[in-house]
């Protein structure tokens, strides 16, 4: 029987080497994140191979150098580009291959750099890219060495030209670089397109079109096998066939039956894989294996959004392409917690405003269920800002669209294709013209999804990309009281608000409020006149909006009361840098996001959270520190109870109910120390509680974790909330302090923030002040196994410290 096993346990061994050496023969995708050297500044010769770099940083990537700051009112991004630095740097990257990449074709794959990047292998100039946000690649082969032989990639960044943002940016390498090798004869990049031409109960027709590469330059047979594996990682359906491969570009298109297949929706997002094999002669020459979704939808103009075959509302968040601390520098793990937390409030769709965005949070949206509205252009020729994108969009836009369709076609959470935001071609004729292009380009590569356009103007007549009638969907942003007039003006067209919203708030802030909302600034003339609190800080009460948006509450009760509107897009899911309306220098991050810069939710987030959810929602506001007599607002937002009721130290301070169109309840009490409570009720029956003491002075310092254990994989991270506590730990909401913090072991510390919009201190530093008692600190592990320890300290308090596990 031990033979028996040892004789398994070896076959089983050997087809596993076996594969993956075939594997290894046919295509090679390498993580080229590490051993790079960065230079900030500029240097001409910085491209040569023999080019000193002894005295320049070594770096992983993705790195974004702006976000080391400082943070100042002269650098030329202003702070609507979050008054970071910007400037030249250049990366450089030494390394070799073995000999047996020789007959390879090798290129290397950048997800994006901010911007106007240049890059040379081995001395030679292999191109550059002036968009920011887009993926590209070089061919890098013919200039290769290999074995002992040293290979040199440089790349410049230019990114001193500002503003060219009306929001933080960043400035680098801030998204993955891949070394990809294949054979000569090769799927494309970006080669294949998976459709689904039928779907019915019982079966779904999968279209896989593929683009072979034969670099052979002689016509040669092929054989390609296309297969389905679902979630467990079963085969289940296989096609396969013989091909002539002819030119350097052939075309391929085979169909599988995929019998009860599984449907991809934001509540169960089903994912299957699907390899497609190139074999030549039995030998694999390469195998690309990517994820696909079986889904269906449409846009009724009378009645919204329907999502396999079901009606949904489409509960969406613009997110920019920014990480708070981390600056712009891509990680997975902080796109997932973004995503998570998005995912508790109830949200269903990501905007990804205004510009293509990583890779890797498509890969999660697909993973974890949202839908996305992937977006292209913030602006076509006619600037917003001085040296935008505008400067290159003739010149680009062809070739950014048409590399961004061919990206991001593939994954089930892309629903919508956007050609741009709020573009100031919409008001002039030569409007018309690029929206029939860019429609066009948009469709010759993806007939399966809508194309649209983020709008402003509602008049028909005045609006020339809607006279373009090239547009499968008519996204409008703000001006919700206009909504009921959109049927009547654009007749028979469907629509979704594209942008909402645009509140103010800063977490834990709670100034006196009036019923009404107050908009500020309260026109366009108002822009830049100072108000408000000395402090630059915004009262959390959703009462604040700027002249163009509203409240949280009114813009979703607009969208969720007009049927033929099939959802929204919230601004903004988080905080970001930059655009801190409607404050100066050194407001240097917005006030518009649900979700504080740090990942503190703001009050509003429970409003969606008890509106966009089942999950029982009783959450109750302010604090309760106050000067005695202070006459306080109390809030709740409530759901699955008919009632809430309010006491202070016992006393009931009467039952709200929610009335007409207003979607939380409040009380007005004046202020005594002790402890607040608010109890929802159904049918009588009590449904949740919530309690607010009043905090003492802080004594200590808490500590927790989002992840007490993470891979050891040097780009995991942990967040760990740091809280300011009383003796009884209530949390303190109004004495904050200076924090000291020290990573021991195997992991480093990578950012700290507190969510305060004019904070100054550094996000990369060793200290950070609490805000209204909290501030977060981020963890990376390393590539070692073992135990990262965070410790704080602060004076006159205890030491405090976490553990966490790398594993
Ligand atoms: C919109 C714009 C967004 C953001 C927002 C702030 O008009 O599309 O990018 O600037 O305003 O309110």
């Amino acid at each position: 029987m031990k033979y028996l096993f040892r004789f398994f346990a070896f076959i089983l061994l050997f087809s596993f080497v076996k594969d993956s050496m075939a594997q290894l023969s046919a295509r090679q995708t390498l993580d080229f994140d590490e051993g790079w050297y960065f230079h900030k500044g500029d240097d001409t010769r910085a491209f040569e191979i023999a080019y000193n770099q002894n005295h320049w940083q070594p770096v992983t990537l993705p790195h974004d150098w702006s976000i080391y700051g400082p943070f100042s009112a002269a650098n030329p991004a202003t702070n609507l580009g979050g008054s970071l630095p910007g400037g030249i740097g250049w990366y450089r990257k030494t390394f070799s291959l073995p000999e047996t990449f020789k007959d390879k074709i090798v290129s290397i794959l950048f997800d994006g750099v901010y911007k106007n990047s240049e890059v040379w292998i081995n001395g030679h100039f292999l191109g550059m890219r002036p968009n920011g946000y887009i993926s590209f690649a070089y061919e890098l082969s013919k200039y290769l060495h290999f074995g002992k032989g040293k290979n040199v990639i440089a790349v410049r960044v230019e990114n001193s030209k500002q503003p060219n943002s009306r929001w933080y940016s960043g400035s680098g390498i801030n998204r993955n670089v891949w070394l990809i090798a294949t054979n000569k004869i090769a799927i494309g990049l970006w080669g294949t397109f998976t459709t689904i031409p039928k779907i019915s109960l019982g079966n779904a027709i999968v279209n896989q079109k593929i683009k072979l590469e034969n670099r052979i330059y002689s016509s040669t047979d092929v054989k390609v096998v296309c297969a389905i594996y679902d979630k467990t990682g079963r085969m289940v359906a296989t096609t396969e066939r013989e091909v002539e491969l002819k030119d350097t570009n052939n075309q391929l298109s085979l169909n599988l039956s995929l019998n009860q297949p599984k449907l991809w929706s934001p509540s169960n997002p089903y994912l299957y894989r699907i390899a497609t094999k190139i074999y030549k002669n039995k030998k694999l020459l390469d195998s690309y294996t990517q994820a696909f979704g079986i889904r269906s939808y449409r846009f009724d103009a009378s009645s919204g959004f329907y999502f396999n075959g079901k009606p949904m509302k489409i509960l969406g968040v613009c997110l920019h392409s920014s990480f708070g601390a981390l600056g712009t520098a891509v990680n997975k793990t902080a796109i997932e917690r973004e995503l998570r937390i998005l995912k508790a409030m109830g949200c269903n769709a990501i905007r990804t405003a205004h510009n293509p965005p990583s890779p890797e949070l498509l890969d999660l949206c697909d993973k974890m269920g949202f839908l996305v509205m992937d977006e292209a252009f913030d602006c076509w020729n006619k600037k917003k800002t001085k040296y935008d994108y505008s400067i290159d969009f003739k010149k680009w836009h062809r070739k950014d669209l048409t590399d961004q369709i061919l990206r991001d076609r593939n994954h089930p959470s892309v629903f919508l294709w956007s050609i741009g935001n709020e573009i100031r071609e919409q008001f002039d004729s030569s409007g018309t013209v690029i929206t029939k292009e860019l429609v066009a380009i948009v469709k010759s590569l993806d007939s399966t999804r809508p194309v649209i356009s983020a709008l402003t103007e509602m008049d028909p007549d005045k609006n020339f990309i809607t006279k373009a009638n090239a547009l499968d969907l008519l996204g409008f942003n703000y001006n919700s009281d206009k909504y009921s007039l959109l049927p009547q003006r654009f007749k028979g067209q469907k629509f979704i608000a594209t942008e909402t919203t645009s509140a103010l708030e800063t977490r834990g802030v709670y100034d006196r409020y009036s019923d009404s909302i107050t908009s500020w600034p309260a026109n366009s003339k108002e822009k830049y006149v100072l108000k408000g609190n000395p402090d630059f800080t915004v009262s959390a009460y959703d009462k604040v909006a700027a002249y163009w948006g509203t409240s949280h509450e009114k813009a979703w009760l607009a969208v969720k009361n007009a049927k033929y509107m099939s959802g929204l897009f919230v601004w903004s899911g988080f905080d970001y840098l930059g655009e801190p309306t409607p404050y100066p220098y050194p407001a240097r991050s917005s006030y518009f996001g649900i979700i504080d810069l740090a990942g503190f939710p703001k009050d509003v987030y429970y409003m969606y959270q008890s509106e966009w959810t089942n999950t029982p929602v009783l959450h109750l506001f302010p604090y309760w520190n106050w000067k005695k007599g202070t006459l306080v607002n109390v809030w709740a937002y409530y759901n699955q109870a008919d009632e809430v009721e309010l006491f202070l130290n016992g006393k009931s301070l009467g039952v709200r109910k929610k009335q007409g169109d207003c979607l939380h309840v409040s009380w007005q009490v004046p202020f005594e120390p002790g402890t607040l409570k608010a109890v929802s009720r159904k049918d009588g029956k009590v449904v949740l509680t919530k309690i607010i003491k009043t905090a003492g002075n802080v004594e200590d310092i808490s500590l927790s974790a989002d992840k007490n254990s993470i891979k050891a994989d040097g780009k995991s991270l942990s967040y760990v909330t740091i809280q300011l506590r009383d003796k009884n730990g209530n949390l303190v909401p109004d004495d904050d302090r200076l924090i000291n913090f020290k990573v021991v072991g195997n992991g480093k510390l990578i950012g700290l923030d507190n969510g305060y919009q004019a904070d100054l201190e550094s996000f990369k530093g060793v200290k950070h002040r609490t805000w209204k008692g909290k501030c977060i600190a981020i963890i990376q592990s390393e590539k070692r196994k073992g135990k990262i320890v965070l410790e704080v300290s602060a004076e006159g308090l205890p030491k405090r410290s976490i553990k966490i596990d790398a594993e």
